[in-house]
């Protein structure tokens, strides 16, 4: 008999704005060294993260998910998901109705079907929101686009922008049929 998946995914709620920050900076750290500079990298700050994502997690329409796991000894946010409306406004990007904000998995959990579980999560409720398409962007230069590809994501273009004046390049991928994405990520999560 297998051991039972100690990963549960849940909604977030203000309470876990703390775990999400401390996931989002240790993730970026180990993640985009090298792709981000170190300076914007050490600048992270958990505290003031965790400010933003308590806004962000209340806030109307917003759709947070987080994975609970084991950190180190006791239970703890292990990754989470964040996505809505799509905020972008420019041609062709804004041919999307939902958009993945953000996507983070702790190194020390990753490759183990966490974030396709999370996209599952927030894929199911952006169609009960009423979406039926879906834009995510991410650093041009992380190898973790092979993510968005293997689901299935169609590369729809770049753009640059600018982190502590620095610039960098970003490529969004998009679903045009989330109901199909739906179906590929298969199993049920809510
Ligand atoms: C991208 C991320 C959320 C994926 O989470 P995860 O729990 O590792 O994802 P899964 O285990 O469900 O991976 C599913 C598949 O995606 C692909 N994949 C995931 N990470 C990959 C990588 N680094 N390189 C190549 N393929 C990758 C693989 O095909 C993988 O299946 P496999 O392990 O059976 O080969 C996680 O790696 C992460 O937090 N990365 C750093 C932050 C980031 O880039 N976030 C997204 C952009 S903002």
């Amino acid at each position: 008999m297998s051991a039972p998946d100690p990963i549960r995914i849940r909604s977030a709620a203000v309470e876990d704005a703390a775990g999400i920050a401390r996931v989002q900076v240790a993730t970026w750290r180990t993640a985009f060294r090298g792709i981000v500079a170190d300076r914007a990298l050490a600048r992270l700050d958990v505290e003031r993260r965790t400010e933003r994502w308590r806004e962000i997690v209340a806030r109307e329409g917003d759709l947070a998910f987080i994975a609970e796991g084991d950190r180190g000894g006791s239970p703890g946010v292990v990754g989470f998901i964040d996505g809505g409306a799509n905020r972008d406004t420019e041609p062709p990007f804004d041919a999307f109705g939902g958009e993945l904000y953000a996507i983070y998995v702790l190194q020390s959990h990753q490759r183990g079907g966490t974030g396709t579980r999370l996209v599952r999560a927030l894929v199911d409720a952006l169609l009960r929101a009423g979406h039926g398409s879906m834009l995510v962007w991410t650093f041009e230069a992380s190898p973790f686009r092979a993510f968005y590809e293997g689901l299935g994501g169609r590369r729809v273009g770049t753009k640059e922008i600018e982190i502590d004046e620095v610039p960098y390049v970003v490529v969004a991928y998009g679903w045009d049929d989330l109901g199909a994405l739906r179906l590929r990520l298969g199993g049920d999560e809510s």
